[in-house]
């Protein structure tokens, strides 16, 4: 035992106390006691492994086991006093084992640092949080394809450059958003096979002198297998950045389908109408109704494309292997996983509520001439090339801006005047309903090719695990 006045755990080479504001700058105990459940449940399969190895006797192990369930009860119940001197999650629950089952506890450390402890406790969090993601995920995907399967005729007007473009339907867009949440939902489960392994028994960073088995510890953890190499596995965060990424990207989607929201919620587009119970009113202007959680996901991709460039940040040019650097990492991970997961549940519950208003919809079509193409391609139909017929439905278009109609609105002989090719027929290439069918093609808007694509969706989502 050492003969200093240290309070510390780590005290036995020091002389003197650590100055009380470099304990608590120094200390993660705040942040890092979300990890209490990782934390435990690492120790109790370190411990088992060192029984099944020799290290540690049965009653030992035991011991530890027993004590470690009593502390995560009392911390489930609020009973459990975190101490800044004390650092950490891990060094909070090893003081307070010790406290509680004598020199077993003070075993429980053997062939183990902090460094894989911490690096272990985090993977087990982050593969946790996955999971908890990609359940969200789910229920957002699948409310989308069952919304583009009800909506799979409904007629609204298809943007570029949010000018009306051609006619779509509503499923189509919505299965747009779905495709994006596809990729993110691929992305995730691939980022998880990169969490899923285990730094515990690379000790501080080089590995330890004692016989572990490794594989084992990792078996009772559920990781696909240990890191390879000790140093690596104290010191890297990329799966962390690598979550970020991902997280960056699919809060950059919720952006573009939360801002098409805030704009089709727009009186001046009026397409859908958000449930009440998903917006705010006014204190001062008795007649509005602000799409605040649209809103509010749009604007918290900030902070979390912020996290990801923190974590890049926190991760250049570190030298190998463990440096206090990465303590650092924990508050934008875990602030990253709390938005996401917020974000993706509060659109998972919004978005199969979503009202469209479909006459709006419809009337919006049959604004901004959005079959110009269907004729210009009815003229290719009869001969004309492509680029001349362009230019022809580009007068026919002058005509309706100058006498505020649409092309469906003119008589033939109006129409005749740019191309005597233009017949009795052309009517039916004008309608909406008409456009829209033609699009029958692989991914096209057709209400035929949409209840197809929503039909795959929904098999798509039902086979997740
Ligand atoms: N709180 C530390 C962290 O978050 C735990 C590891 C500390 N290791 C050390 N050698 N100081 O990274």
């Amino acid at each position: 035992m050492s003969d200093t006045q240290t309070n510390k755990t780590w005290g036995g080479r020091f002389t003197e106390s650590t100055d009380a504001f470099v304990a608590a700058f120094t200390a993660s105990v705040e942040f890092d006691r979300r990890m209490y459940r990782q934390d435990i449940d690492g120790s109790i399969a370190h411990a088992r492994m060192l029984a099944r190895v020799g290290v540690l006797t049965p009653e030992d192990c035991e011991a530890v086991v027993r004590g470690l369930e009593e502390i995560r009860a009392d911390i489930e119940r609020g009973a459990f006093e975190w101490s800044v001197d004390r650092e950490d999650v891990h060094m909070n629950i090893e003081a307070r084992l010790t406290e509680r089952i004598g020199d077993a506890g003070k075993r429980l450390h053997t062939g183990r640092s902090r460094n894989d402890q911490v690096a272990t406790d985090i993977r087990l969090y982050l593969r946790d949080a996955i999971d908890a993601i990609l359940a969200e995920l789910k229920r957002l995907q699948s409310g989308l394809a069952e919304l583009a399967m009800r909506e799979a005729d409904t007629i609204m007007p298809g943007f570029t450059h949010l000018q009306v473009a051609q006619p779509v339907t509503f499923g189509h867009h919505l299965l747009a958003w779905f495709e994006m949440l596809k990729r993110d939902c691929e992305r995730m489960i691939d980022c998880r096979k990169r969490v899923n392994v285990m730094p515990l028994g690379a000790a501080a960073l080089a590995g330890t002198s004692y016989p572990l088995d490794r594989h084992y510890t990792a078996q009772l953890l559920d990781f696909d297998a240990p890191c390879a190499n000790s140093l690596d596995a104290v010191s890297d965060r990329d799966f962390a950045i690598e979550f970020a990424a991902d997280a960056a990207i699919l809060m950059t989607h919720l952006s573009r389908m939360a801002e098409e929201l805030v704009l089709w919620s727009s009186a001046q587009f009026d397409f859908v109408d958000l449930p009440d119970r998903f917006c705010t009113g006014s204190s001062i202007m008795p007649q509005k109704k602000n799409p605040d959680v649209p809103e509010l996901v749009r604007g918290k991709v900030g902070r979390v494309n912020g996290h990801l460039i923190a974590l890049l940040t926190l991760m250049k040019s570190q030298p190998l292997a463990y440096n206090k650097d990465n303590q650092e990492d924990k508050e934008p991970l875990f602030d990253t996983v709390d938005t996401v997961r917020g974000c993706l549940r509060a659109f998972a519950d919004m978005v199969p509520a979503l009202h469209p208003k479909r006459s709006n919809m419809l009337r919006a079509a049959r604004r901004g001439f959005a079959t110009a193409t269907d004729l210009a391609d009815y003229l290719v139909r009869k001969g004309v090339p492509f680029r001349d017929a362009h230019e022809v439905v580009g007068r026919a278009v002058r005509l309706g801006v100058e006498t505020s109609r649409d092309l469906a609105d003119m008589t033939l002989a109006e129409l005749q005047q740019f191309s005597p090719l233009i017949e009795n027929d052309v009517f039916e290439v004008l309608t909406l309903e008409g456009s829209v069918a033609a699009r029958d093609v692989l991914g096209g808007t057709a209400p035929n090719r949409v209840k197809e694509a929503a039909a795959k969706a929904q098999a798509w989502v039902a086979a997740l695990r």
